[in-house]
């Protein structure tokens, strides 16, 4: 059966991972994989999330499967976060919501679910670069996909017109998938004005966002994060949302996330719920219970919610305090990313700064320095330390300065 099997490419981000696992140098820094680090470079548990998770050992009565659409106040409290308490279409029913396994599970289950009973037939809409599994997932599930341009590298921010211009060419029911916030790999977000004529266009055109929201809180806050989806969803018919609590509760490994849809008409929405769940049930059955409870926990309970939400706010005053470090590095020996300057990586949102590094600066980093990038010149600046800062700009000066 697989003599004739071909070898696949290493993924491109967790090929990085393993490549960074077998470099015995001292001092690597890992800028490469989207998961959060503290100044001792970890990924730590947050300390809510431990507490919740003791609490829920101790009233732990039964490991029986959850319903397909997963456990109950999760869902509930997940479409709370993103929508917000006073939805009406979500009071009116117009909206359902299921546990998925993470953000990408989510994904799939869209694609699937778009890939089975849309009508007319939706393309698929990613944008020029994107978050690299975008295209797997679509693809995998048998949709069309097209390319819309996104960042301009001359001005290194939003190619605005160029994305209008491109998504003109999109056809009534067509999905776009738009990262909610702290866009993945550039940094670059829309503006509030942006914003606004991006979901006038969609609702002119009738095409269907797809909106991909793994970083709500990362930006500027957890209520801030989500006023675009927010517009979206009060003003167009039907909107797909991808939210993921990997990154904002730090539960990469229990693979938690949720897929929210928005229809027409409560029974419209009855039966979307009805397809995805058969989605689901033909897929993985059912959504691992352990993630959801921990966050439902922490979500339902005053004290616990407060203490999530300035835990996240310490990560993103980092990641934006090591962006101030590394700008003001890079700036004291003369390095110039682009031609304006550094300034742009503090403009940028989330973890990632599209720093303008070219593949060949990548791999000198790799090689000279055990600084491990994305090739795209991607870097996760959550991967910046007080400890390694200073190296980081001397071996970024080194290399672009060749
Ligand atoms: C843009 C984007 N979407 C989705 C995901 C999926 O996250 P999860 O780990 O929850 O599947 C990620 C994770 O890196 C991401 O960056």
């Amino acid at each position: 059966m697989f003599e004739k099997v071909a070898t696949a490419p290493p993924d491109a981000i967790f090929g990085l991972n393993d490549l960074m696992a077998r470099d015995r140098r001292e001092g690597k820094i890992n800028l490469g994989a989207g998961v959060y680090k503290d100044e001792q470079g970890k990924t730590p548990v947050m300390q809510v999330v431990q507490e919740a998770e003791s609490r829920l050992l101790e009233k732990q009565a039964s490991k029986s499967y959850l319903p397909i659409e997963g456990l109950a106040s999760y869902d509930r409290l997940v479409a709370e976060l993103i929508l917000g308490t006073q939805h009406s279409r979500w009071q009116r029913g117009e909206g359902v919501v299921v546990q998925t396994p993470g953000g990408t599970g989510a994904l799939r289950v869209a694609a699937d679910l778009v890939a089975g009973h849309a009508e007319p037939r939706s393309k698929v809409w990613i944008s020029t670069p994107t978050w690299p599994n975008h295209p797997k997932v679509f693809a995998s599930a048998g949709l069309e996909i097209r390319n819309y341009r996104y960042f301009d590298a001359a001005r290194n921010g939003l190619g605005f017109d160029a994305m209008m211009e491109d998504l003109e060419q999109g056809s009534a029911g067509d999905l776009v998938v738009l990262h909610g916030c702290c866009h993945n790999p550039t940094g670059v977000d829309l503006s509030a004005e942006q914003q606004v004529v991006m979901v006038d266009f969609l609702a002119q055109r009738r095409l269907v966002p797809m909106v991909d929201f793994a970083y709500q809180g990362f930006a500027f806050g957890v209520e801030e994060d989500a006023a675009w989806l927010r517009l979206m969803t009060e003003r167009l018919p039907e909107v797909l949302v991808a939210s993921s609590s990997s990154k904002n509760f730090g539960l990469y490994n229990e693979r938690v996330g949720a897929l929210t849809v928005l229809a027409e008409s409560p029974k419209a929405s009855a039966a979307v719920l009805s397809q995805i769940k058969q989605v689901v049930r033909a897929n993985y059955s059912n959504p691992p219970n352990h993630g959801a409870a921990v966050v439902a926990m922490v979500l339902s309970d005053s004290d616990l919610r407060q203490r999530w939400l300035a835990e996240l706010a310490q990560m993103r005053q980092r990641i934006q305090d090591m962006r101030r470090r590394l700008t003001a590095g890079l700036d004291a020996r003369g390095v110039r990313l682009h031609a304006d300057g550094n300034g742009f990586i503090n403009q940028q949102n989330g973890m990632f700064s599209y720093s303008g590094l070219t593949r060949s600066q990548v791999h000198a980093l790799r090689q000279r320095f055990a600084v491990y990038a994305m090739d795209s010149g991607r870097i996760n600046v959550a991967g910046i330390t007080s400890s390694n800062v200073e190296p980081l700009c001397d071996a970024v000066a080194a290399v672009v300065q060749d």
